[in-house]
C-alpha cells in the first residue's frame, strides 16, 4: 500500500481559503481532466466536508512566504455536502484520486455519514462502465440516469443506503 496521509477539511478547517485554492488550482489535473474546470472550482467552494491527501514539494526558498499551492502537490481528494434541508442525505460531489486512496476516501466519506446520522449517500457517476463498476464493488446502486440534450447517457445517479 502507498504511503499517505489524509487530511479531514471543512469550511472552518485552519487555512480552508488555501485548500480551496489548492483544489481549485491542482484538481483538475489529480481528476485527469474528466471534470470540469468550473465544477472542481464551484464544489471547491461549497464543500461541507472532505479530505484531501498531498505531498510536500522540495523546498526552495523561504517556507514562510510560500502558499499551500506552492508547497504541496495534491494527489487524491473527496468533497462532499450535507445540507439540512435534506438532513438524511449527503452528496459525494467529486472524488479525484492519483495514488490509490480512492476506496479509503469513499470509506472515510461513509463513515462520517454514519457518524452523522445520514441514511444514503448520492452521487452523480461520469459516463464510464469501470467507474461504475467500481462503484458497484463499493455498494452504490444506480437508480436514474441523467442524459444530456442529444440522448446520449450523461450521469449516473446512484445511491447507497447506510
Ligand atoms: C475513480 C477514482 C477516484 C478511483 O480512485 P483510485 O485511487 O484509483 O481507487 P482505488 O485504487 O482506491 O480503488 C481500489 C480498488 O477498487 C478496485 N477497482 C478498480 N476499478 C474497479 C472496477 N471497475 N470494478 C471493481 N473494482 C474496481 C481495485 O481493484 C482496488 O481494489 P483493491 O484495493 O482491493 O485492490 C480515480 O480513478 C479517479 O480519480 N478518476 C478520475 C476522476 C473521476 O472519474 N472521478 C469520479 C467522478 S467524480
Amino acid at each position: 500500500m502507498e504511503n499517505y496521509d489524509l487530511t479531514y477539511i471543512e469550511p472552518s478547517t485552519p487555512e480552508i481559503k488555501q485548500i480551496r485554492e489548492l483544489i481549485k488550482k491542482q484538481g483538475d489535473k489529480v481528476c485527469k481532466e474528466s471534470i470540469s474546470v468550473e465544477s472542481i472550482s464551484k464544489n471547491a467552494s461549497t464543500f461541507t466536508f472532505g479530505w484531501i491527501s498531498v505531498l510536500q514539494k522540495a523546498q526552495l526558498g523561504r517556507r514562510s512566504v510560500k502558499s499551500l499551492n506552492d508547497r504541496f502537490t495534491l494527489l487524491s481528494f473527496v468533497l462532499c455536502h450535507y445540507t439540512p434541508d435534506t438532513p438524511d442525505q449527503v452528496t459525494i460531489e467529486i472524488i479525484c484520486s492519483t495514488n490509490k486512496s480512492g476506496k479509503l476516501l469513499m470509506e472515510l466519506a461513509e463513515q462520517k455519514s454514519i457518524s452523522m446520522g445520514i441514511k444514503r449517500i448520492y452521487l452523480n457517476c461520469l459516463d464510464n462502465n469501470n467507474l461504475k463498476r467500481w462503484y458497484e464493488s463499493l455498494g452504490y446502486k444506480h437508480f436514474t440516469t441523467i442524459y444530456s440534450r442529444q440522448g446520449v447517457p450523461k450521469v449516473y445517479s446512484m445511491v447507497k443506503y447506510l
